[in-house]
């Protein structure tokens, strides 16, 4: 079974938008394969987001991935990696199409809702970094 990682940012978590998220990747028909409640901090910022150390938005995307808790979700299913990228929709809610979980509950570039792994190589590495084997379950 293919298997993403998805976080529920900061910003729709604390909105209490989890269960509506949740309920989208559920009637697309993908799997809850592990869960958690956590919070980042600026080491494990810098591990998920190693691509973006340096960039000019990379300060604020870790003042705001940081802030406060976010829900870690592996997410398994047929082409799952790149089905929840579309239902997550455009980095930029303001490009978002209707229907997407960003045009739904983003409110900017920084913090638009959610975030998914953007191949089968960076998913694998991003699964590790939130969940051990055997907080994973089948289908
Ligand atoms: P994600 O990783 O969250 O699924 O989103 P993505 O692939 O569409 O976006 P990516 O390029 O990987 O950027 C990661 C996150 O950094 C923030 N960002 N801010 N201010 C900016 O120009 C900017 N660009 C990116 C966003 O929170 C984005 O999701
Ligand atoms: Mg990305």
């Amino acid at each position: 079974m293919e298997k993403t990682l998805v976080l529920i940012k900061p910003d729709a978590f604390g909105k209490g938008h989890a269960g509506d998220i949740l309920k989208i990747y559920e009637a697309a028909g993908f799997k809850i394969v592990a869960a958690k409640v956590m919070q980042m901090d600026k080491r494990v910022a810098a591990i998920h987001y190693a691509e973006h150390v340096g960039k000019p938005f990379y300060p604020e995307l870790v003042e705001f991935m940081t802030s406060a808790p976010l829900m870690a979700l592996v997410l398994g299913g047929e082409n799952v990696i790149a089905r929840v990228r579309e239902i997550n929709g455009a980095t930029n809610p303001a490009k978002a199409a209707e229907g997407t979980i960003r045009k739904l509950y983003a409110e900017s570039v920084t913090k638009n809702a959610v975030h998914a792994s953007d191949g089968a190589e960076t998913a694998a590495r991003e699964i590790k970094i939130f969940f051990s084997e055997i907080e994973q379950f089948g289908a």
